[in-house]
């Protein structure tokens, strides 16, 4: 029996599909357990450049299964536009499995994702809009509809019609147009069809698995730092991307978790409002941001960017259950003289060593640094870490130093074969 979780431990975009689908060399099966198609996770294979959204990056595999777990909202729509897209780019040969629990996401999910962000003005979150706090909070509410009921013509028909009897009373209460079911029906009913084929209870097929052994993937989307839970409340997503709400979200003991590994990028970035202690801007900021391309995936949005804060990093692990971590796009800093990383915060002339829980004392810290000297070489072909410069190495031992947690793997560049592993992990 052998599991890994690939978890983001910062705010998203860490680089998790990257590692995933490098990892996923060796692994039978990869589930995502979380999340939906807000997430977008670029994986680049000889060059060539695929996002996914809400499938598991373990697609390009022939041999490995594929697990949409019960964590996840799905919105059929894009799942079989991601489906087709996969298709029409050559990865016909491919074992896809979706929880019969996992929540469905429907077209009133992004209207009201959109007219909530719209009424909060200056408090938006700065959500995806893909609908996923409102399928959320309908699963939360018990007036959810599931993926179980959506393949079954004549119970979707009655779930949606429950179901649009609230969220009609809502629509119109915000002074938006009310929905159809025969409309929504009529349309969706042929997607259930056509997804209908993937279908299962997960948590068998996942139990089945780690009883013969099989090496299983965890696909964590976000980040810990937008755990609704965990994370930077209320500026966060509306589900759990740490491992250690992998076993909910997957139908599994929390025995099956040995190992979590972190992704995390060299430095930080948040796309979306919320607090960034150790935000920059200016010159070194667009410096990073372009030779990063840091674009978000999904919404197109410029990421903010800021240096590496091992204070949340460290919290990330206390609260996620991280024992590695994955350095990415270390490459990015090459040339620049001074690197910093923020080993403390500040607060009201205090030290204080892990993340508030309220916005206020979070927007009042002020992160301390460590100045490190940066490195010029190009590291982009280095194949081992005795082949960095020897500024690089002292960066990851710093990082190990303040976060306790031992690197595994640090990625120089896109590319599947830009990836070097320290450490056998499953
Ligand atoms: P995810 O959501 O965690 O899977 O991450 P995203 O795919 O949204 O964002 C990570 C971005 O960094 C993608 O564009 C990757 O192709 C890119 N990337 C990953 N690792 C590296 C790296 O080591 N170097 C560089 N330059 N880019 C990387
Ligand atoms: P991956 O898996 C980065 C952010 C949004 C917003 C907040 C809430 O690619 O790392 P939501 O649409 O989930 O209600 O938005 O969470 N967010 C992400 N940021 N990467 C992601 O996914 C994200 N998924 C959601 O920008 O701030
Ligand atoms: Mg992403």
């Amino acid at each position: 029996m052998s599991t890994l979780v690939v978890e983001g431990s910062q705010w998203g975009d860490e680089g998790k599909g990257k590692i995933t689908d490098y990892l996923a060399q060796e692994a039978d099966v990869v589930v995502r357990s979380q999340g939906g198609n807000n997430a977008g996770h670029t994986i680049v294979i000889n060059n060539e450049k695929f996002a996914l959204r809400s499938i598991p990056s373990g697609i390009f595999n022939p041999r490995i299964k594929n697990i949409l777990a019960n964590g996840m909202v799905i919105n059929p729509k894009q799942l079989l536009e991601e489906l087709h897209g996969l298709e029409a780019r050559g990865i016909k040969d491919y074992k896809l499995y979706i929880s019969n629990r996992a929540h469905i996401v429907l077209p009133y999910h992004e209207t009201l994702d959109g007219a909530y962000e719209d009424y909060k003005g200056s408090r938006k979150i700065g959500t995806t809009k893909h609908g996923i706090g409102p399928c959320y909070s309908d699963k939360a509410n018990r007036i959810g509809i599931r993926i179980g009921e959506f393949v079954n013509e004549e119970e979707f028909k009655e779930c949606l019609t429950n179901t649009l009897s609230i969220k009609n009373m809502e629509l119109k209460m915000l002074g938006l147009p009310e929905v159809s079911v025969d409309e929504i029906f009529n349309e969706y009913k042929e997607y259930a069809k056509e997804i209908s084929k993937f279908v299962c209870d997960t948590s068998l097929l996942i139990e089945e698995e780690l009883e013969k052994g099989s090496k299983i993937l965890f696909e964590g989307a976000q980040g810990v730092m937008l755990c609704i839970d965990h994370g930077t409340y209320p500026y966060v997503t509306s589900s759990s991307p740490t491992g250690a709400a992998v076993p909910l979200n997957c139908g599994i003991a929390p025995k099956y978790i040995n190992n979590v590994l972190g992704i995390c990028k060299a430095y930080t970035t948040r796309v979306g409002s919320g607090p960034f202690p150790t935000e920059i801007d200016g010159d070194l900021a667009n410096y990073i941001r372009e030779r990063g391309h840091e674009y978000g995936t999904v919404t197109k949005r410029p990421r903010r960017i800021g240096w590496l804060d091992c204070v949340t990093l460290n919290y990330a692990r206390r609260v996620s259950g991280i024992n590695y971590l994955s350095i990415m796009l270390l490459d990015v800093l090459t040339g620049l003289d001074e690197i910093k990383i923020c080993y403390e915060y500040d607060l009201d002339g205090k030290a204080l060593n892990t993340v508030p829980a309220t916005l206020k004392e979070l927007e009042k810290v002020t992160p301390k640094y460590i100045t490190l000297k940066g490195w010029k070489e190009d590291i982009t072909q280095v194949k081992s870490f005795d082949e960095l410069p020897e500024n690089a190495k002292i960066y990851i031992r710093k990082i190990e130093e303040l976060t306790k947690a031992e690197v595994a793997i640090f990625s120089v560049g896109p590319d599947r074969s830009q990836t070097i592993k320290l450490k056998e992990l499953f």
